[in-house]
């Protein structure tokens, strides 16, 4: 397959009839011009003809009859964690970009596999991050760069949601479930955002659920290569949460809605120093439909794979580590 050509859009197979691609991913696919939903693939046929009728595309039944049409050029994959590996695996083979759900697998091995097969097959392989596209971390960044607070010396991170339905996917040991798989996950790719790709881990827990055999909740503590460390905490059983703070040499900034602002809100960052407190407004921004046009970008042959293929992989062996190395509570 070519290159996508520009100004096509590119035709995106979504695989799962769920939560996240009804309520943003798909409504994302039709107000970003770049990419339109070309199908709609379910175990069940009348959920797949629910989701067409409206965002459009046409109903299938079965991924794999998804996989097998010629008239998609990509697939978004809104599956549990558990199966992310094996249907990422087998749209590539089948000759589609893949644009996989947090987190990309559940394994640093699945991840390389995956990774091995993108580059063999040549196609992208991109996983769902949508925060990473919203530009309140490039705003962050450039107050970093112009010293608003100093050398950073800390970085610390949260993302925590209340307790879910007991039927809830991310309960089910089986399909991938468990904290650190779900919002654990995002507090490492902020902070190799903002410390890079030479973090190591320095020690985890975890909290374990005897019954269903996962984790509610953790911490971890990771420390970049020239020794500035983060602090990561990570819960299902809290009130909602989603923030990152730096505390620098001069002073702090924080952070709050850092992983789900909706494209309404105008996000502030805190900015502390000796002088006071600035609250910093920044601009509104749509982290789903942005990272829509990333994807279709990629697909386009406009972004290099092997810089993001390394910040995948350095991701998956840091959760590893953090599950390896873990203290259960
Ligand atoms: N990026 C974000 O902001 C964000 C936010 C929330 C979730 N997510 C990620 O998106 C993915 C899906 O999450 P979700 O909240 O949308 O989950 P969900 O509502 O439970 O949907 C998952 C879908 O997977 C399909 N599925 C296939 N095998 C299944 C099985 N054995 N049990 C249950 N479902 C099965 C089902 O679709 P069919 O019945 O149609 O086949 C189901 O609707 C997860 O990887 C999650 O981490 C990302």
């Amino acid at each position: 397959m070519a290159p996508q050509a520009t100004g096509t859009p590119l035709r995106i197979g979504v695989l799962g009839c769920g939560d996240i691609a009804w309520r943003h991913t798909l409504p994302a696919m039709v107000r970003v011009p770049d990419v339109a939903p070309a199908a709609v693939a379910s175990r069940d046929l009348a959920k797949a003809e629910r989701f067409a009728a409206e965002y459009g595309g046409v109903p299938v039944e079965g991924y794999e009859n998804l996989l097998a049409r010629a008239d998609v050029d990509a697939v978004y994959i809104a599956l549990p964690a558990g199966l992310h590996h094996e249907w990422a695996l087998r749209a590539l083979k089948a000759g589609k970009h893949v644009l996989v759900e947090k987190p990309v697998t559940t394994t640093l091995a699945e991840a390389e596999d995956l990774v091995a097969t993108a580059e063999k097959c040549g196609r992208w392989l991109m996983d769902g991050f949508m925060f990473l596209h919203h530009s309140q971390h490039a705003a962050v960044r450039a107050l970093l760069d112009e010293g608003a607070i100093g050398e950073p010396r800390m970085f610390s991170c949260a993302f925590g949601i209340p307790p879910r339905p007991a039927g809830d996917v991310r309960y089910q040991a089986d399909l991938g479930g468990g904290a650190l798989l779900d919002v654990g996950v995002y507090t490492v790719r902020a902070a190799q955002l903002f410390l890079g790709d030479d973090l190591s881990v320095v020690g985890s827990m975890l909290q374990r659920d005897e019954e269903r055999g996962i984790d509610l909740g953790g911490n971890a503590l990771l420390c970049s290569g020239d020794g500035v460390p983060a602090e990561l905490s990570f819960s299902f059983r809290s009130g909602y949460r989603s923030m990152y703070a730096i505390w620098g040499s001069k002073g702090r900034l924080s952070l709050h809605r850092a992983f789900t602002p909706p494209a309404t809100l105008r996000p502030m960052v805190r900015v502390t120093r000796q002088s006071g407190t600035e609250e910093i407004s920044l601009a509104a921004d749509d982290q789903f439909g942005n990272m829509l046009r990333a994807f279709a970008r990629a697909a386009r042959g406009e972004t290099e794979f092997g810089p993001y293929r390394d910040t995948v992989l350095h991701h998956m062996g840091l959760i590893d580590e953090i599950r390896s190395r873990a203290r259960w509570v």
